[in-house]
C-alpha cells in the first residue's frame, strides 16, 4: 500500500453529501458562478433561451449499472455495491447555440446519473477530453479573453508549415458554413501557456466520433473514494465503449446530423454498453490540477458495466431538463481540492436556473 493509500477518512461523520456541505459552509460564490456562467455566453454562439449555454445540443439514453465484484471493496457507494441501478445519460455535443453540426470536430459530452434507492443520485460528468486546459478560475477568465468567437479564417499552406516549423499545431481549415470559431484564440492561449497545450491541442485534433457510443469519456477530476475499510483513494474515472473507439473520416466532408438517429438505431437493436474504469493515483500524482495526466502505468479498475437500453421518451424530463453537477456525489466518494472542480458547483447551479433546469434534491430529505 502507498502512503495516500494509508490515508484513512477523517471526515464525513454524518453521511452528508460533500456538494451540500461546501454549499451550506458557504464555499459557492454567487456572483463568481454567475460570472463564470456569462463568460462562457459571451464566447459561444447565443444560447437558446432555456437550454445549455454549452452542450446545449444533446440526447436523454435510459439505462442500468451494474458494478463489478471488485467494486465495492474499494468504494462504499451504493452503485457499486453490484446491485443494478437506473442510469439517465444525457450525450452532447460540447459547442453551445442552436445550429447542429455533428460531423465537426468537437469534444462530446457524456453526463451520467445514478439514481440512488433513497431518491438521491450521484452524477459523473465526462466529456472525450482527457485533460482540461486550464488550472483554476482566474486561468478560465484569462482564457475567455483570449478565445473569443471570432472570424475564422483558412490559414494558406505555407503559414501551416511556418506553425509546424516552429513546433505549433496549424489550424485546421474552416467547414464550409463556419465563419466563426474560438479555435485561433484558444491556440494563442495554448501557445503561451504551456499548461494548456495538452488540453487544447487535444480539442483541436479530436474529430467526431461515428456514434455517440463509439467514443471514450474522461472526468477529468481527481476523487476520491472510501472503502468499507476506512482507506481514501484518489481516483480519476472514465468511460470505454465496449464496441470500441471509432471516428468518422476527417478527410471526408461532415455531416450534420447523424449522431441522435445513429443512437436510436443502435438501441433498437441491441443496447450499447460502457466499462466504468477508475484509475487510482499514487504518490506523487497531481491531485488537484486537470490540465496533469497521470501515468499510464498507474492500476485501472473496471468498477462496473453501463448498458444503455433506449432513448427516452419524453427528452424534456429525461435529457434537458436535467441539470447534472459534477459535485452531487453518493456517500463513499468525495471531490478533490481541484479548483476546476469547486467552481463547477455554482457554476453549473447558476446556468441550470438561468436557463429553469430542474431543481433536485441533494439529501433525502430536500424538497423535491
Ligand atoms: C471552469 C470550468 C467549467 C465551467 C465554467 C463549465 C460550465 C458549464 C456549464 C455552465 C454547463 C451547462 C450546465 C447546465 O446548464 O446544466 C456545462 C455543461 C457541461 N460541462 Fe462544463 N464547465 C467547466 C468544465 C468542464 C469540465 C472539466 C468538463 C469535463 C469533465 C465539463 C463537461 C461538461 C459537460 C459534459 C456538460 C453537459 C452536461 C449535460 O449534459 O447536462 N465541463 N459546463
Amino acid at each position: 500500500m502507498n502512503s495516500i493509500d494509508n490515508a484513512k477518512s477523517t471526515e464525513r461523520p454524518d453521511g452528508t453529501p460533500s456538494a451540500v456541505r461546501a454549499m451550506e459552509r458557504g464555499m459557492v460564490d454567487p456572483s463568481e458562478a454567475k460570472r463564470l456562467v456569462e463568460v462562457i455566453i459571451k464566447n459561444l454562439p447565443a444560447p437558446v433561451p432555456g437550454q445549455r449555454p454549452v452542450h446545449t445540443l444533446g440526447i436523454g439514453v435510459t439505462g442500468k449499472f451494474v458494478a463489478s465484484n471488485v467494486a465495492r471493496t474499494y468504494c462504499t457507494a451504493e452503485h457499486f455495491n453490484g446491485k443494478p441501478v437506473d442510469v439517465s445519460v444525457r450525450f452532447s455535443n460540447g459547442l453551445g447555440g442552436p445550429e447542429r453540426h455533428d460531423g465537426w470536430s468537437d469534444v462530446r459530452g457524456m453526463a451520467t446519473r445514478f439514481h440512488l434507492s433513497d431518491g438521491t443520485a450521484s452524477d459523473l460528468i465526462a466529456t472525450t477530453l482527457a485533460e482540461f486546459f486550464v488550472r483554476n478560475v482566474e486561468e478560465f477568465f484569462g482564457f475567455s479573453e483570449v478565445a473569443t468567437l471570432a472570424p475564422y479564417q483558412r490559414e494558406t499552406w505555407w503559414r501551416k508549415l511556418g506553425d509546424l516549423l516552429q513546433l505549433k499545431v496549424p489550424r485546421r481549415n474552416p467547414y464550409p458554413s463556419e465563419t466563426k470559431s474560438v479555435d485561433a484564440g484558444a491556440l494563442h492561449y495554448a501557445d503561451q501557456h504551456r499548461f494548456a497545450q495538452l488540453g487544447i491541442f487535444q480539442v483541436g485534433l479530436i474529430g467526431a466520433p461515428v456514434s455517440y457510443a463509439r467514443a471514450a469519456y474522461h472526468a477529468v477530476h481527481t476523487f476520491w473514494v472510501t472503502a468499507p475499510n476506512g482507506v481514501r483513494r484518489p481516483v480519476r474515472f472514465s468511460w470505454q465503449p465496449v464496441a470500441g473507439v471509432c471516428n468518422t473520416d476527417p478527410l471526408a466532408a461532415p455531416r450534420d446530423d447523424y449522431l441522435r438517429a445513429e443512437l436510436r438505431d443502435r438501441l433498437r437493436r441491441w443496447p450499447a454498453r460502457f466499462m466504468l474504469m477508475m484509475t487510482i493515483g499514487e504518490s506523487g500524482d497531481e491531485l488537484n490540477d486537470p490540465t496533469k495526466p497521470w501515468p499510464g502505468t498507474r492500476i485501472r479498475i473496471a468498477m462496473g458495466t453501463l448498458t444503455l437500453i433506449k432513448v427516452a421518451e419524453d427528452q424534456e424530463k429525461a435529457g434537458e431538463r436535467i441539470s447534472f453537477n459534477p459535485n452531487r456525489l453518493a456517500p463513499g466518494i468525495e471531490p478533490s481540492e481541484d479548483p476546476i472542480l469547486k467552481a463547477r458547483l455554482g457554476a453549473y447551479e447558476a446556468s441550470r436556473e438561468m436557463r429553469g433546469g430542474c431543481p433536485f434534491k441533494w439529501r433525502p430529505d430536500d424538497a423535491k
